[in-house]
C-alpha cells in the first residue's frame, strides 16, 4: 500500500475513534481546561520540558489528537503552538478545548507528511508523544519533516511507547508475557478491534495500520536527517494505558522512553 492509502485508512479509523473517546473523558477535559494554567502533562514530560525550557518557545506537536498536551504547553508558558493531526474529529475536539480555556493554539487538520512549507524552520521544539510513531508508515520521511520544521539548534522531544512492547499482545495477562511478534518484523499490524484507551473498552473499527519501528530505526532516522541525539531514557512505566498491567510483572520491562535530538 502507498503511504497516502495508509493515511486515508488511518484517518477513517481515527475519525471513528473521535466520538467514542468523546463519550469517555471529554467533559472532564473541558472542565479541567476551564481552569487557568491547567496541564494534562505527566511528571516525566513536565520535568523534561523544564530541562528544555519552554518560555516563549515555538512548538509544533505532530499527531496532536485533541491537542490536550499542546494546550497544556501553552498554559505552561510556550509561545506559538501549532498541532497537526489527520483526524477531523479530534481537531474539532481540540478547538472545543482551546475555546473552553481561551487558549491560543493553532490546531491544523493535516497529514504529517504533507505539512505546508509555510511551517518550515518555524519551531524551537517539535513534540511527538504516545502512540504517534507507530502510526507513521515511513519513519525516515517523518524525521525529514521534523528536521524541516525545526529552526537550527531546535530540538525534537519524543515521549513514546517502547517498541519492545510491540512484541506482545496488549491483552496478554501472563507473567512474563508471551512473545507474539518479532522485534525485527517489517509488516504493520492491521487492527480492526480498537481500544478506547480512556476506559479500555474495545469496539469494531475500520482497519487501522500500526507500524513497528525498532529503536535503532528511530535513532537512525534522526541521524540521517541532521538530528543529533542529546538525551535518551527508558522507563518501566506504561504511558499508553494499554499496557498498564505490564508494569506489575515480576521483572520490570522497558515500556516507554524519552529522547531529545537537536537540529544541527
Ligand atoms: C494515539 S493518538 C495520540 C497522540 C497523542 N499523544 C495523544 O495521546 O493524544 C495518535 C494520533 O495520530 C493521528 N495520526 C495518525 N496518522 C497521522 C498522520 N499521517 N498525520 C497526522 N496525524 C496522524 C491520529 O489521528 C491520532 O489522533
Amino acid at each position: 500500500m502507498k503511504r497516502e492509502e495508509y493515511t486515508k485508512a488511518n484517518r477513517l479509523a481515527w475519525n471513528e475513534a473521535g466520538p467514542v473517546h468523546k463519550k469517555s473523558r471529554f467533559n472532564d477535559l473541558l472542565k479541567n481546561f476551564r481552569q487557568p494554567g491547567y496541564s494534562y502533562l505527566d511528571k516525566i514530560q513536565t520535568e523534561i520540558f523544564k530541562e528544555i525550557g519552554l518560555d516563549g518557545k515555538a512548538i509544533a506537536q505532530l499527531c496532536c489528537n485533541n491537542g490536550r498536551e499542546l494546550l497544556s504547553l501553552k498554559n505552561l508558558g510556550a509561545g506559538k503552538c501549532v498541532g497537526f493531526d489527520i483526524s477531523d474529529e479530534f481537531i474539532a475536539q481540540g478547538h472545543e478545548l482551546a475555546e473552553a480555556g481561551n487558549i491560543n493554539c493553532d490546531l491544523v487538520r493535516a497529514d504529517i507528511y504533507e505539512i505546508s512549507e509555510k511551517y518550515t524552520k518555524q519551531f524551537d521544539i517539535v513534540f511527538i508523544t504516545i502512540g504517534a510513531i507507530n502510526l507513521m508508515p515511513d519513519i525516515s520521511a517523518l524525521f525529514d519533516v521534523v528536521s524541516r520544521l525545526l529552526k537550527q539548534d531546535g530540538v525534537v522531544f519524543i515521549y513514546e511507547m517502547h517498541p519492545f512492547i510491540d512484541m506482545f499482545s496488549w491483552d496478554d495477562k501472563s507473567d512474563p508475557p508471551t512473545i507474539e511478534y518479532s522485534y525485527f518484523r517489517d509488516k504493520p499490524l492491521i487492527i480492526d478491534e480498537m481500544i478506547n484507551y480512556w476506559d479500555m473498552s474495545t469496539y469494531k473499527s475500520s482497519p487501522m495500520y500500526w507500524f513497528h519501528h525498532k529503536l535503532s530505526d528511530v535513532i537512525s532516522a534522526c541521524l540521517e536527517n541532521s538530528l543529533v541525539l542529546e538525551m535518551f531514557r527508558e522507563y518501566e512505566q506504561d504511558v499508553s494505558s494499554t499496557y498498564a498491567h505490564f508494569e506489575k510483572h515480576s521483572n520490570a520491562l522497558p515500556l516507554s522512553y524519552s529522547m531529545i535530538a537537536k537540529k544541527k
